[in-house]
């Protein structure tokens, strides 16, 4: 082992990327030749983030945030234009073969499986350029494929499959050589609820029984509130907040959100019932002729409800656990949370 205590090290990275941009028509393109100009765009800046083997850090943005560069610049896709990205203790651009097979990669437009063949065929191959032992390997995909329920889809042409069932595929083949880290670039975008869901189960249970660093992208907050341990949030190519998510999770994910609509002959909301939030120590965050929106803990959330119908004629009602997203965007607006860099 290296004296890093680090599978993975960012000491402020920074990444621009620089377009040629040119005028409309033809006199933009003569233009072009006599003075190139060029734009720059800032993807990422002062990036700083360690990685200790085994965790499983969830890396959050909105699109354009800078996920997917900042995975490139990790696995050595692409060189940093500024800073320095370490893995394995060694510079990510420069890799050699053997750290290289220490990492896998999957990103969701693209495959590391072959489109014409079955999916079982696709990790035979990659048995072989791993030299994956065939017994573990032969182990490996049938507990895999069972785990992500796609056993029965083993032998079916890649093309063929549906997109949850693909992904699980290359997740599979991400797995097999057993790698030390794993990075997945928002692996459950555009899949059905079941799928994403037997995909973050089973990158959990990976995870925990093997010890593989994880590192998922996502720009869904459900993706990272139920896989990581970790959260980072990435927004225009900086870091807002890194932390720990249980803590997170602990100190904010008691509350709901209550949403009330009120038939046309139910008393309104007044002043004065704000006694009758006291006693179950909800909040009314929202108000509208119609509808009411409050926050309550959880543990008060049914009593408060049945007591909303004593208060009120309602019509409609509805329950939301608080997203966490919710609670970050919150927290950021009240300067409650000093972690990040
Ligand atoms: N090859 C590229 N050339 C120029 N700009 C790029 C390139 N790749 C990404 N960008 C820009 O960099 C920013 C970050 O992109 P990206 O890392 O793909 O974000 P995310 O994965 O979070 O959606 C975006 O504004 C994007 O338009
Ligand atoms: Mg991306």
């Amino acid at each position: 082992m290296s004296i890093h205590p680090s599978i993975l090290e960012c000491r402020s990275v920074g990444k621009v990327y620089s377009a040629q941009v040119r005028g409309a028509g033809t006199l933009g393109i003569l233009r072009g030749f006599v003075r190139r100009q060029v734009r720059e765009h800032v993807a990422l800046a002062n990036i700083d983030l360690a990685v200790a083997p085994g965790e499983i850090v969830g890396l959050i943005g909105a699109n354009g945030a800078g996920k997917t560069t900042l995975v490139k610049c990790l696995t050595g896709i692409i060189p940093a234009s500024s800073g320095r990205c370490e893995l394995f203790g060694h510079d990510a651009f420069a890799l050699t073969r053997a750290d290289k097979r220490r990492l896998s990669l999957v990103m969701g437009q693209r495959s590391q499986l072959w489109w014409d063949i079955p999916a079982i065929d696709s990790f035979r191959l990659l048995r072989e350029i791993y030299q994956v032992d065939a017994a573990r390997f032969e182990r490996r995909v049938r507990e895999q494929a069972e785990r992500l329920d796609v056993t029965d889809r083993l032998q079916v042409q890649l093309r063929q499959l549906s997109l949850g069932e693909r992904m699980k595929m290359e997740i599979i083949g991400a797995f097999l050589h057993d790698p030390e880290v794993v990075f997945l670039d928002e692996p459950t975008i555009g899949l059905d609820l079941l799928s994403q869901e037997t995909i973050r189960t089973f990158l959990r249970e990976v995870n925990r029984e093997r010890r593989t660093t994880v590192i998922l992208t996502s720009h869904d907050m459900a993706d990272i509130e139920e896989t990581c341990d970790r959260l980072v949030i990435l927004e225009a190519g900086r870091i807002l907040f890194d932390g720990d998510l249980v803590g997170l999770r602990r100190r904010f994910v008691g509350r709901r959100a209550v949403e009330v609509h009120l038939e046309a002959n139910s008393r309104p909301w007044s002043a004065e019932l704000d006694g009758e939030l006291e006693r179950f120590g909800a909040v009314l965050v929202r108000e509208a002729p119609r509808a009411l929106t409050f926050e309550v803990d959880a543990e008060h959330c049914q009593p408060f409800i049945q007591h909303l119908f004593d208060l009120f004629q309602v019509r409609d009602l509805a329950v939301e656990r608080q997203p966490l997203e919710n609670l970050i965007r919150e927290i950021f607006r009240t300067g409650e949370l000093v972690e990040a860099s």
